[in-house]
This record gives C-alpha cells, structure tokens and sequence, in this order.
C-alpha cells in the first residue's frame, strides 16, 4: 500500500485508512480476522470516535487487536471527541480530557497517534482546546492533533490559540459529495454547485498542509452510490467502463477519483466487507486520467460551466 505523510508530520500512513464506526456489527472472531485482513493489505491506520457504537467499536477494536498480539507501535490509530450525540456539541477542557481518558482505557492504549476534533462546537473556547491540548500531549497521551469538519476560519481561531500543529481535517468528500471540489469550479456562476458551503476549505487545507481525510467516499446523501443503477445510472455506467479497464470493481475507480485530486487526500473507508476493502486497497495503484476525472465528476451530476 503506498503511504503519505499526514500534515507537515514525519507520521506515515496509508493511502487509505479504515473507519471503524461500523466495526462492532462485527461478531465475534469476525472483528479480528477483519482487521488481520486489512493489515495483511497495508491498512494500519484506523479511525474511531467516542461515539461510536457508543464506545463499542473502540472496545472490539481493542479486543481484536489483542487477539492477533499485534504490537501498538505497529498500528495507528486516531479517534474523535466533542459530540454529545442528539445533545449538544462540547469542546470544553474538561470534557476533551474526560472524553481521552475514555477513549485511551476502552482502546486499551497508553496513546492516540491523532485526536481529532470532531465538529466546530459554537460555544468553543480556544484558550480550553489549548489548555487540554497541552495537557494530553505533556502527559503523552496524544501525538498529533486534528479537527474534523471545520471550516479555514474556525481553524485559524483555533490557531490562534492552540501551540500544536492542526495536521489533518476530516470531511465528507466522494464523486456525489464534492462540494468543496464543485465550488471551486463553478466560481463565478449563479449554480447551485457554486455555493462556497465549507469557505474554500480545500485550497486553505493545501495552502496550509493540512492534510483532508475523505469521509464517506462511497456515500452521498443518497446512501452508498455504486450499484445503484436506478438512482445514478449514469455515474455506474461510466464507473462500470473506467473499472473494466482497469481490471478492478466499481469501488476500487471511486477511491481512485478521491486520489486523483493533487490535495493527497487521505480515503477512510467505512466498509467491514473484505472483498471491498481489498478493491479499496488497489485504488492507489491507479491514476485516472484527467479525462476519466472530469467524466466521473460529471456522470454524479456536476456541471462544468
Ligand atoms: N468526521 C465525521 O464527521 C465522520 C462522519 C461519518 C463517518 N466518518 C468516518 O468515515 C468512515 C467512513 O464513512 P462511511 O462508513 O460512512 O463511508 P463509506 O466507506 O463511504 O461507506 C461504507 C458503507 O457503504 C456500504 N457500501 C455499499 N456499497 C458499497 C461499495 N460498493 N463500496 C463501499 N461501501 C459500500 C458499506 O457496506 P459494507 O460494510 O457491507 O461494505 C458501508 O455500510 C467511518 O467509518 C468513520 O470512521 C467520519
């Protein structure tokens, strides 16, 4: 698996990384032989948040990772803090550090490679995001630190005021959910795709080397899109041609548009299906050319003006 620096890091991580927000649906030896599978393809980065499975997916994760007697220094892992879920969204001091606390015995870990802040929280006070930020990493609880759906200015006020370098910011991005891709290229029109929604997230990402993490690469608002020829037949069409040629399935050519773009976007793929996530693997290995690029992009219903 080809490998990519996070951030401005020397931290090495695979092209594609594996979310684990569906890893407890997972029964049994299932959940240790998946992860065995994904290791033997070169996916060792994982990541998790608090909330997921309501703790659950850290806790099995945990447990598999035991079981193949893995070494931690031979993984990473990232998890995510700061929602309360249906309640309220909280980036305060004391619950960043409760929440790590929580995550690092449920991960059974004495570190996190990467905490990531999971979404802006309004009544976010920086100076607390630094204080805790400072704490978790004197106490070496944490490497690195990253947010989460956030836009540049809510990065910038973090700056202002957090010491650690913001290395990463993990947002919703796939062939149907391009939106900070389609704002860039409908600049100037009166189009829907025009609408700047995430404030040229992805330039002030490059600009600044942080690095973009795709969330739901397969998935729109729609649910997953491949294969589902009556609600995009035209975005299968193409994807079924562009694989054919590629000797690899539809899943494979939708990772490899996410990679194609020159920003190094890092792919974190949800599935806990191990023939898709072998597909997932090989999408490094392909680069589309420019002209498969703008057809996928089209065939999901952008427009180029
Ligand atoms: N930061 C955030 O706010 C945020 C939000 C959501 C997710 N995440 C992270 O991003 C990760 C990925 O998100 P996701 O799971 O929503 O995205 P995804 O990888 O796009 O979606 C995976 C889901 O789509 C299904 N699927 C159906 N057909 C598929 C195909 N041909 N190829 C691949 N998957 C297909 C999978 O089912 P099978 O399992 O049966 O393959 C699985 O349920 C999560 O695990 C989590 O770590 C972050």
């Amino acid at each position: 698996m080809k490998k990519m620096k996070l951030g401005n890091t020397a931290l090495e991580v695979p092209m594609i990384g594996l979310g684990c927000m569906r890893i407890s649906e997972l029964e049994g030896t299932e959940v240790a032989d998946y992860l065995e599978h994904c290791l033997e393809i070169g996916i060792n980065f994982f990541d998790h948040a608090d909330i997921y499975g309501e703790g659950e997916c850290e806790r099995c994760f945990a447990h598999g990772i035991k079981e193949l007697g893995i070494e931690r220094e031979d993984i990473i892992i990232q998890s995510k803090c700061g929602i309360i879920p249906h309640r309220y969204y909280d980036l305060s001091y004391e619950y960043i550090i409760e929440s790590v606390d929580g995550i690092l015995e449920r991960l059974n870990t004495e570190y996190l490679d990467v905490l990531v802040l999971h979404r802006p929280d309004a009544l976010t006070e920086p100076e607390e995001v630094a204080k805790a930020f400072d704490e978790l990493e004197e106490k070496g609880k944490v490497r690195y630190f990253g947010v989460s759906n956030h836009k540049p200015t809510q990065i910038e006020l973090l700056k202002k005021y957090v010491r650690q370098e913001l290395i990463l910011n993990q947002m919703q991005l796939s062939i149907q959910s391009s939106s900070m891709i389609s704002s860039g290229i409908e600049a100037n029109m009166i189009t829907e795709g025009s609408i700047d929604r995430n404030g040229g997230v992805l330039d002030y990402c490059r600009m600044n080397n942080i690095t973009v993490q795709a969330w739901s690469p397969f998935q729109g608002p729609h649910g997953a899109f491949i294969d589902k020829n009556e609600l995009f037949p035209d975005l299968n069409w193409a994807l079924g041609e562009i694989c054919a040629k590629y000797e690899v399935s539809k899943t494979a050519i939708a990772a490899a548009w996410i990679l194609r773009h020159p920003a190094k976007i890092q792919v974190i793929a949800g599935t806990m299906n191990p023939y898709r996530i072998s597909e997932v693997a090989k999408a490094p290995e392909i680069t589309l050319t420019r002209d498969e690029w703008y057809r996928l992009y089209q065939c999901a219903g952008h427009i180029l003006p």
